[in-house]
């Protein structure tokens, strides 16, 4: 008898986990929250209700759907894990607005617009559009500006096809994520707009950036401190002010980022294309980043290190120590470039750049002469033998 009940309850145990299996796939979708979708209504309070149920509600893959055809008006938002589920999935088919001008925003003091905290294994996908509506504040030159997208502490995340344009600020930071995947994605901003960089990247772990159009008035994508293992493949930036690593060691800072690569990248029209920047007096390193295969068209500055990068704070900073820059690589770079001096290594003098490796460079300029050199204080070496002659000092 009791062998019999046993196998009844491993049944029953059996059959609810069967059941469970049928919420798994769950749709939420804002309309059903009361979601107007006008876009002129304030659809906050539907997205937060929606965002509750999803992220409370059972099955380990939850969609909360944002359909086609509709626009949610939306104030700053918060949405807050950890959900009761391992994946949650927004599908963004529908577009998303802010408040057209700053006074119009509930509070426009926020650092971010809408923003994500400790949810893990989160899918934002679909091919809506974010508008940050970002002019008001662009014309203000107000400091204190809104990220359309911020993404802390959620591990898995992945963000494919969407479209944010106009953001007050950065289109997108992760930061203190493990696990990244951002694929298909368009970033887009005027060239002019301040501050408007694409991806911004801090303290985050394997973060894949692939397939992507960047078009905006600041950095394509910037990696800051506490970054590793970071893998940038096939983005095309521009206008733009390149994919950069830093700027790192402001006020002394300990920088810390290393396993950097960046493949087949395209910099159209660009202010920089492979950049790192530290500021003097800044400590920790940044070593083994890789720009490879990279195609320039009329970029300004293709391969730049500076390590005298000053803000108008810091001008009077003296250079007692700096970030150590290693092993780095800038290799196969074709194309054209509106600068004389198109390439300049600019190392600090106390810790130098070291193993840099610089090969397959080949980057004219209008009238098809070679740009100009400037090396101070790297170590290295280059196939390049005539471009590069006298910028090592260890050769
Ligand atoms: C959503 O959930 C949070 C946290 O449980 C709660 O503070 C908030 O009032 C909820 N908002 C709505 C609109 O249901
Ligand atoms: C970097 O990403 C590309 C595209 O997703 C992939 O093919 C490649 O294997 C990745 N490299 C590393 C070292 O993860
Ligand atoms: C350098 O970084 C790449 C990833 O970008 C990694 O595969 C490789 O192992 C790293 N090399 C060293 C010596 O750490
Ligand atoms: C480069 O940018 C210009 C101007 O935005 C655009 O017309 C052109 O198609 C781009 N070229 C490539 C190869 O993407
Ligand atoms: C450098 O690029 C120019 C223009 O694309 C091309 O004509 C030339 O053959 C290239 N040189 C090398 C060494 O690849």
């Amino acid at each position: 008898m009791q062998d019999s009940d046993a196998i009844k309850l491993r049944i029953l145990i059996l059959i609810s986990f069967l059941c469970f299996g049928f919420v798994n796939g769950q749709n939420y979708n804002v309309l059903n929250f009361g979601a107007k979708g006008d876009g002129q209504t304030d659809d906050s309070k539907a997205f937060v209700e929606a965002w509750n149920a999803t992220c409370g509600g059972e099955g380990d893959m939850k969609t909360l759907l944002i359909p086609t055809d509709k626009t949610l008006l939306l104030q700053p938002v918060a949405f807050e894990g950890p959900c009761t589920s391992t994946s949650i999935k927004i599908q963004l088919d529908g577009d998303i607005v802010a408040p057209s001008n700053q006074k119009a925003w509930s509070n426009s003091q926020f650092e971010m617009w809408i923003s994500f905290t400790t949810v893990s294994g989160l899918i934002v996908v679909g091919s809506g559009k974010i508008n940050g509506c970002g002019s008001s504040f662009w014309e203000q030159k107000v400091s204190q500006r809104p990220t359309a997208l911020h993404f802390t502490k959620c591990d898995n995340l992945r963000i494919s096809g969407i479209t944010s344009i106009d953001s007050p600020k950065n289109h997108i930071s992760i930061k203190a994520c493990e696990n990244v995947a951002i694929s298909n994605i368009n970033l887009l901003a005027p060239e002019e707009s301040p501050n408007t960089d694409g991806i911004d990247i801090s303290d985050s772990t394997n973060v894949n950036i692939f397939e992507s159009t960047i078009q905006t008035g600041d950095d394509c994508i910037a990696i800051n401190t506490g970054n590793t293992n970071i893998n940038i493949t096939r983005i095309n930036c521009g206008p733009g002010h390149g994919i950069s690593v830093g700027s790192l060691g402001a006020n002394g800072e300990n920088a810390i980022v290393s396993d950097v690569q960046v493949t087949s990248c395209t910099f159209n029209q660009t202010t920089n294309g492979a950049r790192i920047k530290t500021f003097p007096g800044g400590q920790g390193y940044a070593r083994n980043i890789s720009f490879e295969d990279i195609t320039l068209i009329n970029a300004k500055n293709p391969i730049i290190i500076d390590q005298h990068y000053v803000n108008t704070q810091r001008l009077d900073a003296a250079e007692d120590s700096a970030v150590a820059i290693s092993s780095i690589k800038f290799i196969g770079f074709r194309g054209t470039t509106p600068n004389e001096n198109a390439i300049t290594l600019d190392c600090s003098a106390t810790t130098r750049c070291k193993d840099v490796v610089m090969d397959g460079i080949n980057i004219t300029m209008a009238d098809g002469e070679k740009p100009k050199v400037e090396c101070k204080n790297v170590d290295g070496k280059s196939e390049d033998t005539i471009l590069m002659r006298d910028c090592f000092q260890n050769a």
